[in-house]
């Protein structure tokens, strides 16, 4: 099996192969008896150094969906609290036989690491502010499920750039299928330099990457990444920046609403749009286990991801 650490080494046909792959296991999350065998047999460990809800709980469940044993370890209730390392720990979980490592680190490149040290496939679901390739494909399967495509979508993609995996792995994945990828929020929140690389347009005023826009994905405001605190304030933060009805109003009318969560609510979006219509957030959730169902299947069943 291979290594899932970024969307910047899939192709678009690999991109096309897991979004196909996800609407199969999809029928199996859909079923009363959700389990079948195909992964009876292979160890699963989920190594979060970093709190999380939705990854590690879905990346579980997928495993244990396909008949994988699935075994979490949490940094603050393991032996990392000792003071062991990184590698220390990589090479404790490889000795046990284990077929692959679900990992979220707070260090960029994290997973990269764990890929060279040691032989279990690594799928990385979060390193810092580098990489969350799992989210980002439910994100786009999320968009073609509602849209029925990809290429020429207009998306933009709202607030705390900086310190956002998600917006990374969504830029590289969406660019990679052929999306209109806007970008808008405050200039301390914009990596300009990266996102002109990534050849995404970026605005100033969030109304004008709102404009026409088929998607539109709200970025939680990383507080806990901030050492100075949030400028501008939360208050005028949500005032200038945050999705409210009105703004949402300037997109297209069947325009999909998508949050990576956990959201602050009031801040980077209203509680009407989050719960509205238009909002595909609780789907963008169902569809993470069936993406991390199809990823699994593809690194771990010998086929190529
Ligand atoms: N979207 C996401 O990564 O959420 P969690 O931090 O809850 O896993």
């Amino acid at each position: 099996g291979r290594d899932v650490l970024g969307l910047g080494d899939f192709s678009a046909e690999e991109i096309r192969l897991v979004l196909s792959t996800a609407r199969e296991m999809k029928n199996i999350v859909g079923r009363d008896i959700k389990k079948v065998p195909a992964l009876r047999g292979k160890a699963i460990v989920t190594l979060f150094y970093e709190p999380s809800t939705r990854t590690r709980t879905s990346f579980e469940l997928a495993g244990k969906y396909l008949g994988a044993d699935v075994v979490n370890i949490t940094a603050s209730a393991s032996s990392i609290v000792k003071g062991e390392s990184l590698r220390d720990t990589l090479y404790t979980i490889e000795a046990m036989g284990v077929d692959a490592i679900v990992m979220r680190h707070k260090a960029e490149g994290a997973a990269a690491y764990a890929a060279k040290a040691v032989s279990p496939v690594i799928i990385n679901a979060g390193d810092g502010a580098h990489a969350h390739p799992s989210q980002g494909l439910l994100n786009l399967y999320t968009i073609e499920e509602n849209k029925g495509k990809l290429a020429g979508l207009k998306v933009a993609i709202l607030g705390d750039v900086l310190h956002s995996r998600v917006a990374r792995s969504d830029i590289q994945g969406m660019r990679k299928m052929g999306m209109d990828v806007h970008i808008a929020g405050p200039r301390t929140l914009l990596p300009r330099f990266l996102c002109e690389e990534e050849g995404v347009t970026i605005h100033d005023r969030v109304e004008d990457a709102l404009e026409g826009a088929d998607v539109v994905e709200v970025l939680r405001i990383q507080l806990e990444r901030m050492k100075g605190g949030l400028f501008p304030s939360t208050r005028e933060y949500a005032r200038i920046y945050g999705l409210s009805e009105e703004r949402l109003a300037l997109a297209k009318a069947d325009a999909l609403v998508l949050h990576p969560g956990p959201m602050n609510k009031g801040w980077e979006i209203s509680e009407s749009v989050a719960y509205g219509v238009q909002s595909r957030i609780q789907e963008e959730v169902k569809n993470g286990v069936a993406v991390r169902m199809a990823l699994f299947t593809l690194v771990l069943m010998g086929g190529k991801a």
